[in-house]
């Protein structure tokens, strides 16, 4: 990039540019036509901020917990896949910049690092791991317990991938990870297919699974438990009766269902369906500090960002991650002193309202 990034769209702009095919469609694609995918961003255009005047803005507090745990601002690192194919250091890099930004790093399954160099990497950091469970049910425990014993806060457990979606652009390109992205967390019995990801990871995840699995892997670990993939009242509602310490409501960034709702659109059914008996995040088209300020009116506790880390990877490493969580940070902070807002608790669903529900 000639100039520097000074907002996330940036970053993807200068990925389209210098990745090759393969990686690029992987980290862009959504299923099918991509409605969902657009919908994410389109969704957040709708929603309008009231802003409030005459409230002392002079200093914002962006601090917050997730989990009982403190982060200097509500923008957490969502899992993604294969960051080997985004940046030689990989999930290293992410884990060590959201470190130094104080806030919340979730490490894939699917990394192209294995759980052991990443903890280690940025040992005091808040970090999540995100499980899939495999058909190898001994598989699964291993990684759970690697998991604990490396020290990760949570488990978020992904939900909404039963089978891999059909994404066209991995299908055209014949994406598969190059060699040094491939998954380092396994040791034997699962490894990268030779046929290209889509049918691997189809393969591998256990699309059999029940909430009465889910039971049992809770009640397998002392990590307190995130479910990823959450999009109705419904489930939410299940969710908690299980036990959960939090959801994340999630459609995969646009990459599983096509044409199911924008996470922002249903937030506030699931916030409410929950009755404040577990926490409540959001990601899905977190592009801007606005964005961010909608979700955590309409009720998250934090939302979390997926595509734009991967090009702040691509851009420039640990340093590139950072300057994405930084411009997220401080459009943030401007969104807040502009509505009137000087801490996190102060942003309330009063302040926003839906364009057509809504009498705007
Ligand atoms: C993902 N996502 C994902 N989710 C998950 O639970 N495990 C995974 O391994 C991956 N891998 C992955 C790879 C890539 C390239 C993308 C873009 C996404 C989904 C991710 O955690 C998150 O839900 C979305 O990325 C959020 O949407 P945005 O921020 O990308 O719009």
């Amino acid at each position: 990039m000639d100039s520097s990034p000074v907002c996330l769209d940036d970053f993807e702009e200068h990925a389209v540019r210098v990745l090759a095919q393969g990686p690029l469609g992987y980290f862009q694609t959504g299923a099918d036509d991509e409605i969902t995918l657009r919908e994410n961003r389109r969704a957040f255009t709708r929603w309008k901020i009231l802003p409030r005047v005459l409230r002392d803005v002079s200093s914002c507090d962006l601090s917050t917990t997730i989990l009982g745990h403190r982060i200097s601002f509500p923008v957490c690192v969502a899992p993604t896949g294969y960051q080997g194919d985004a940046h030689p250091d990989g999930e290293i890099a992410t884990a060590q910049a959201a470190f130094e930004m104080n806030t919340c790093y979730t490490m894939s399954t699917m990394s192209s690092k294995s759980i052991e160099d990443v903890s280690s990497a940025a040992p005091a950091g808040l970090r999540f791991f995100q499980l899939y469970i495999f058909k190898q049910r001994d598989i699964t425990k291993q990684l759970i317990r690697r998991a604990e014993k490396a020290g990760f806060n949570a488990l978020v457990v992904t939900v909404d991938v039963p089978f891999l979606a059909k994404r066209r652009k991995d299908i055209r390109s014949k994406y598969t990870p190059s060699p040094q992205a491939r998954t380092a967390n396994f040791t034997h019995g699962l490894h990268d297919g030779p046929d290209g990801l889509h049918s691997h990871v189809a393969e591998l995840i256990d699309p059999s699974l029940t909430w009465d699995d889910l039971t049992f892997f809770k009640s397998f670990t002392k990590m307190p438990v995130i479910l990823k993939g959450i999009l109705t009242a419904e489930d939410a509602k299940l969710a908690v009766q299980a036990g959960v310490a939090g959801i994340m409501v999630s459609n995969h960034g646009g990459r599983q269902l096509d044409t199911v709702p924008a996470t922002i659109d249903v937030l506030a059914e699931v916030v409410a369906a929950v009755e404040s008996k577990c926490e409540v995040y959001m990601d899905g088209g977190v592009r801007l500090g606005t964005d961010v300020f909608k979700a955590l009116a309409l009720g998250a506790k934090a939302v979390f960002i997926g595509r734009p880390v991967v090009y702040g990877l691509v851009y420039n490493g640990r340093e590139g991650v950072k300057k994405v969580l930084q411009i997220l940070r401080d459009e943030l902070e401007s969104s807040m002193a502009l509505s009137g807002c000087a801490n996190i608790a102060e942003i309330k669903s009063n302040l926003v309202r839906h364009l057509f529900m809504g009498k705007l």
